[in-house]
């Protein structure tokens, strides 16, 4: 971020100026905090060039980057004053990053939209292979989701608790910390969703025959539905991963609000989280990805 702000002073740029910001997640969110921050905001041109950023990150209006050990600590709400996805770039990744940007395409689906997942089910294995005109429709249907969540959901700059599209985020974000950021976010919101999801099953909320879609979908895009760092306990043997709701909540101001699933598309807050059911939903899915290792 400083290092980007250097650059914004070295080359002049002024109220008037464009900022012009071309990469990833993780770069749009330094050049974006940098942009809304230097001569308190700078207009910003976003070109995402992965899946996850063209998809999810790139039409938002959040920065953030990571400070004192706490993920996105430092960041701003700011409006890009364009946003450029262009195909072009898709193509131009690594196959498995490419793929792995998919997480926030299902997971927009799950949260908002039945017929977008029953598509994403139906051109799985097309999604998996990466194929052009798979991956460019479900790029641009879940950008358009986003967008329009934000634009006309009621809540653009999260005034209130409520984050559907955070879904299985509360998990992925801790387990992200807890590796030293070596866990990518598309492949922890993979895991984090999973959980979310047979929390939501063991609850009553959910068939489990719609858990089962999903998970197998995330199957055949290769996206990981266990990672042992959610059976990682502390040295007084709780399981560390449960701390991340605890961080949630207080970034919620003490009244904590999580997403959980009723139905593939539709979804319900929950303001209280049965620790206990969670850590069995946890010992589930070790066994079921038939890792016995406590890490
Ligand atoms: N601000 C938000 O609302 C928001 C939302 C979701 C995720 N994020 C953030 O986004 C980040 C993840 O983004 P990501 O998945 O784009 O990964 P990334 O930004 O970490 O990029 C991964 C790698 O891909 C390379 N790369 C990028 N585009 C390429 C291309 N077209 N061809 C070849 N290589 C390319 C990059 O140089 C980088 O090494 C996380 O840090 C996450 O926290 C932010
Ligand atoms: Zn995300």
């Amino acid at each position: 971020w400083e290092t980007a702000l250097r650059h914004i002073v070295e080359a002049g740029i002024d109220r008037h100026s464009y900022i012009i910001a071309v990469g990833g997640g993780a770069f749009l969110d330094v050049a974006g905090f940098a942009a809304a921050t230097a001569h308190r905001s700078i207009r910003l041109l976003r070109i995402p060039t992965t899946t996850l950023s063209q998809a999810d990150s790139g039409v938002g209006v959040k920065n953030g980057i990571n400070f004192m050990g706490r993920k996105n600590y430092l960041g701003t709400f700011a409006v890009a004053w364009a946003t450029l996805d262009d195909f072009l770039f898709l193509h131009s990744q690594p196959l498995s990053l490419k793929r792995a940007g998919l997480a926030e395409v299902v997971k927009v689906a799950v949260v908002k939209d039945a017929s977008f997942f029953n598509w994403l089910e139906a051109n799985a294995s097309a999604l998996a292979g990466c194929e052009r005109d798979a991956l460019e429709y479900a790029v641009e249907h879940s950008a358009l989701l986003h967008a329009s969540h934000i634009a006309c959901g009621g809540d653009a700059f999260e005034l209130g608790s409520s984050r559907p599209l955070d879904f299985g985020h509360w998990a992925a974000h801790y387990m992200e910390t807890m590796s030293g950021y070596t866990l990518g976010h598309a492949e922890a919101v993979s895991v984090g969703m999973c959980l979310d999801i047979l929390y939501s099953v063991r609850k009553g909320w959910l068939p489990a025959a719609e858990a089962e879609r999903i998970v197998s979908v995330l199957k055949t895009l290769e996206l990981p539905v266990f990672h042992p760092l959610l059976s990682r306990r502390t040295e007084d043997g709780a399981c560390e991963v449960l701390k991340g709701l605890e961080a949630f909540r207080e970034h919620l101001g003490g009244h904590l609000t999580v997403l959980m699933l009723t139905g593939i598309g539709r979804g319900k807050d929950v303001h209280e989280i049965d620790a206990a059911l969670m850590e069995e939903c946890i010992r589930e899915m070790q066994e079921a990805a038939g890792d016995s290792v406590q890490e």
